[in-house]
């Protein structure tokens, strides 16, 4: 496995590595790397011989007051940790793989001013939240798609609407990319992994399982014949104060899969997402309903 650091290394590794017929696959991250991570480098494997992982804390998707300062970080585990998922596909999946941990000032030159922005699916849930998020997030993975050229690109269910998003961005902008979504991988309890969960003290984490138990409350309720959203939701809230009772509820939505528009009744395709604050920390999640 490499481990890259400059831009323009980057840039004749991927050139090298499809003159030689390799296919190439990216997982992009911000880093403290955990088994949700781990699942999309071995879903990229399958999909691509040589697999770029990257690891940038991007700046620009973080507004002021957010915890870009205090976001987790160890490159030395997440090397190893991509080692060695790479290594429980195969020998070679190991030996052809790369870590490109991207630098600040060549990501954000001076002067920089670019932006890629995604107008419609970005007004709702998290973007009606963060407004200056998603621009951040589709301006770093264009240019990570510029860099490296993959054939396929994997993102995580967990951050649904970026999924959504960068699906839109790619479509818009034609890249010749194939977006692969992968399942959210859940702790034992069924608490979404997530390197911000690392904020929460031991009462944190065991309260914030209160996301879960709505989202499955939630669901259980659309299979015994509740449909009307208003009322799902009534029932994710008292589960979510029960369980955390200084839990501050950001939004429970129920969208479209695809489109991510509203939905009052409870359809085939229909997602279920919250955003809770947990004694101070942040945290989202969601379900399919069926
Ligand atoms: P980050 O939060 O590090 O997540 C990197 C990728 O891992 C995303 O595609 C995310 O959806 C996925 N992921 C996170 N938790 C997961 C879980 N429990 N199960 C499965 N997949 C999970 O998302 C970002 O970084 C950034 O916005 C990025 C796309 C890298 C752009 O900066």
């Amino acid at each position: 496995m490499k481990i890259i650091r400059s831009l323009k290394s980057m840039q004749a590794h991927s050139r090298q590595a499809v003159a030689a017929g390799h296919r190439i696959g990216l997982v992009p991250t911000m880093g403290y790397l955990h088994e949700g991570h781990l699942s999309l480098i071995r879903r990229a494997a399958k999909a691509a011989d040589v697999i770029v992982t990257t690891i940038f804390v991007n700046p620009t998707q973080f507004a002021p007051g957010e915890d870009l300062e205090k976001y987790p970080r160890d490159e030395k585990r997440d090397v190893r940790r991509i080692k060695a998922a790479l290594q429980s596909v195969s020998d070679e999946t190991e030996s052809l793989g790369v870590v490109y941990i991207a630098r600040a000032e060549e990501m954000y030159p001076d002067g920089f001013q670019t932006w890629v922005e995604v107008t419609g699916l970005t007004q709702s849930l998290e973007g009606s939240k963060r407004p200056t998020h998603f621009r951040g997030v589709t301006t770093i993975v264009t240019k990570l798609f510029n860099i490296i050229r993959p054939d396929v690109a994997v993102f995580g269910q967990k951050d649904y609407q970026q999924a959504a998003v960068l699906k839109q961005m790619t479509r818009d902008l034609g890249f010749p990319i194939k977006l692969v979504v992968a399942p959210t991988v859940r702790e034992r309890d069924g608490l979404a992994m997530s390197s911000r969960n690392a904020y929460l003290d031991e009462q944190g984490r065991r309260e914030a399982l209160c996301l879960f138990r709505a989202l499955t409350t939630a669901r259980e309720l659309v299979r015994s014949g509740v449909l009307a959203s208003n009322d799902i939701q009534r029932e994710m809230r008292a589960v979510i104060k029960a369980t955390c009772p200084t839990a501050v509820i950001d939004y429970i939505a129920f969208t479209d899969f695809d489109s991510l528009n509203p939905v009052k009744e409870i359809a085939g395709n229909t997602v279920c997402s919250l955003a809770v604050h947990i004694h101070r920390v942040r945290l989202i999640d969601n379900m399919k309903l069926r």
